[in-house]
C-alpha cells in the first residue's frame, strides 16, 4: 500500500507508541493524521506536532464520543487502534477483578467500538485498513500482567473476527504484536525494551508492505517464532517468570 496522500487516524496518540506512530506516518508522506487523545491538554499538545495533524478528543470507552468521532472523520483510509490499558495485575491479585474489567473495557470493548464505527468508513475508502495494536503477551500469558494478557488475547480474537467479516468488503485488517516497549506502560519494569520509534517504524513499514501480522521488535519476533515451534514450552517458561516469594 502506498501511504502517500492517505488519511490515518491513531487512537491513544499522546505519548508512547501512539505519538511515534503519528510521527512515522507523517515521515512516510500521509496527507493527514487524525490524532486522538483522551484529555484536552494532550489534544492541544498534539495539534502543534505538524500542520497535517488534526487532534481531537476520543475516549474509546465512551459510546457517544466514538460515534461523534466517526461522524466527524468520514475520509479516513487507515485506522490504527493503539489506545490500551495495562493495570499490571495478577488474575488472582487483590484487585484482579477490577483490573480485568477496566482492561477489557478499553482493550476489547473500546477497540471493538472503534472498529464498528469506522468499518463502513474504511470500506468506502477502497483501500481501507484497520490495524489493531495487540501484544505478544496476548498470545501467551505473563502472570504478572495476567489480566492485561487476557484482554489482549480477546483483542487478538476480535482482530481475527473482524478480518474475516471485513475481507469481502476489501478492508485489510492488520494485527500488531509488540514485545516490551519503553513507554509509560512499562515504566519501572526492568527488562530489555524496544523504543517507541523503532516499533513505529516497523509498524508503518509493515503497513506499507501489506503485512497481515506485524511483530515489530526482536523480542516479539523471537517469542512468536518459538510459539509456532513449541507453544507449551513457551507457556511453561512464561509461567516460571513469577518473582520468587510471590
Ligand atoms: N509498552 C509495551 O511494552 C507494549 C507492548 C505491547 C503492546 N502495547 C500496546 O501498545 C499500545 C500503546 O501503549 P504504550 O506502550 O504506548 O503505552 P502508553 O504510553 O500508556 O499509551 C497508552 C495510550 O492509550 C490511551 N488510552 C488508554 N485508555 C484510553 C481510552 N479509554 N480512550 C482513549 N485512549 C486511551 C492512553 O491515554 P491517556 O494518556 O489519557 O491515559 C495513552 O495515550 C497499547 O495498546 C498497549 O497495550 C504496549
Amino acid at each position: 500500500m502506498d501511504l502517500t496522500g492517505k488519511i490515518a487516524l491513531v487512537t491513544g496518540a499522546n505519548g508512547g507508541i501512539g505519538t511515534a506512530l503519528v510521527r512515522e506516518l507523517l515521515r512516510q508522506g500521509v496527507a493527514k493524521v487524525y490524532a486522538a487523545a483522551r484529555s484536552i491538554d494532550a489534544v492541544t499538545e498534539l495539534s502543534h506536532l505538524d500542520e497535517r495533524v488534526s487532534a481531537f478528543r476520543l475516549d474509546i470507552t465512551n459510546a457517544a464520543c466514538v460515534a461523534a468521532a466517526a461522524e466527524q472523520h468520514r475520509d479516513v483510509d487507515i485506522v490504527i487502534n493503539n489506545a490500551g490499558l495495562n493495570r499490571c495485575m495478577w488474575l488472582l491479585g487483590p484487585t484482579g477483578m477490577e483490573a480485568a474489567r477496566e482492561e477489557m473495557e478499553v482493550n476489547f470493548f473500546g477497540t471493538l467500538a472503534v472498529c464498528r464505527a469506522f468499518a463502513p468508513i474504511v470500506a468506502a475508502s477502497g483501500t481501507g485498513v484497520i490495524a489493531n495494536v495487540c501484544s505478544i503477551i496476548g498470545m501467551v500469558n505473563l502472570p504478572v500482567n495476567g489480566t492485561y494478557c487476557a484482554s489482549k488475547a480477546a483483542a487478538h480474537s476480535l482482530l481475527q473476527g473482524i478480518r474475516a467479516e471485513l475481507a469481502p468488503k476489501g478492508v485489510r485488517v492488520v494485527g500488531i504484536y509488540p514485545g516490551p516497549v519503553d513507554t509509560r506502560m512499562t515504566a519501572g519494569q526492568e527488562m530489555p525494551k524496544a523504543t517507541p520509534a523503532q516499533v513505529a517504524t516497523a509498524i508503518v513499514a509493515g503497513l506499507a508492505n501489506d503485512a497481515e501480522d506485524i511483530f515489530p521488535d526482536p523480542m516479539s519476533q523471537a517469542v512468536h517464532a518459538r510459539l509456532l515451534q513449541d507453544p507449551k514450552q513457551v507457556e511453561r517458561e512464561f509461567a516460571a517468570m513469577i518473582p520468587a516469594g510471590s
